[in-house]
């Protein structure tokens, strides 16, 4: 008899950190990488994707520094992959819905991605927005950066997703 796949996705605890930082070594191309020490540093910002109770997928969130007040609170949705042999079960789409509801309850101005994939964040409702919106993310990240000379000719895509219209975090079909 064919054993059922069960699929879950989940706030991440600390034994989940191996393999979060397993799934992030493994996307080189498409991720930043982050240390364990950081994963674990963060690991309430993270939530897993499991299939028959083994971490295949993984996303996380991060608070955009902001200078005395709350001004213009910034998420940033990062660290969203699924294991290859996983891909298209509805993983990755459980995992950033799941994402956006956690974040959506602190109430932030907007929620950023900086991705390659925007064809795949727009069906949450995230739209390009100039990256010079979002030089708090410039300054704190992509400074770092080893690959590109310049966070503007670096070919990732900058996303925000607001809910000042009201619409919430809806996929779209
Ligand atoms: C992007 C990613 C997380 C999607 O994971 P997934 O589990 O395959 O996603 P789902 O199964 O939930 O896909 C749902 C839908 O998104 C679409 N989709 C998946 N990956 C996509 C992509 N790269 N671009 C556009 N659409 C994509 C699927 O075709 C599917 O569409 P459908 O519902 O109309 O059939 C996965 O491809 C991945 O890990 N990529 C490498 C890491 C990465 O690029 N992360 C994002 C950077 S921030």
């Amino acid at each position: 008899m064919k054993k059922t796949k069960i699929y879950h996705v989940r706030e991440a605890g600390f034994v989940d950190a191996p393999a979060i930082f397993a799934i992030i070594k493994r996307h080189p191309d498409e991720l930043v990488p982050r240390p364990l020490s950081d994963i674990i540093q963060n690991i309430d910002r993270f939530l897993v994707a499991e299939v028959n109770r083994t971490v295949v997928g993984c996303a996380a969130w991060g608070i955009l520094p902001e200078i005395g007040q709350a001004k213009h609170p910034t998420i940033e949705i990062k660290s969203v992959a699924v294991d290859r042999t996983h891909r298209g079960t509805g993983l990755g789409c459980a995992l950033v819905e799941a994402a956006i509801r956690r974040v959506k309850k602190l109430k932030p101005e907007m929620v950023i991605v900086l991705t390659f994939t925007p064809e795949f964040f727009r069906r949450f409702g995230f739209s390009e927005v100039p990256k010079e919106s979002i030089m708090h993310k410039l300054y704190t990240g992509c400074l770092n950066c080893s690959k590109y000379d310049s966070p503007f000719t670096c070919p990732e895509v900058a996303m925000g997703l607001t809910w000042t219209d009201g619409r919430g975090p809806t996929r779209r079909r």
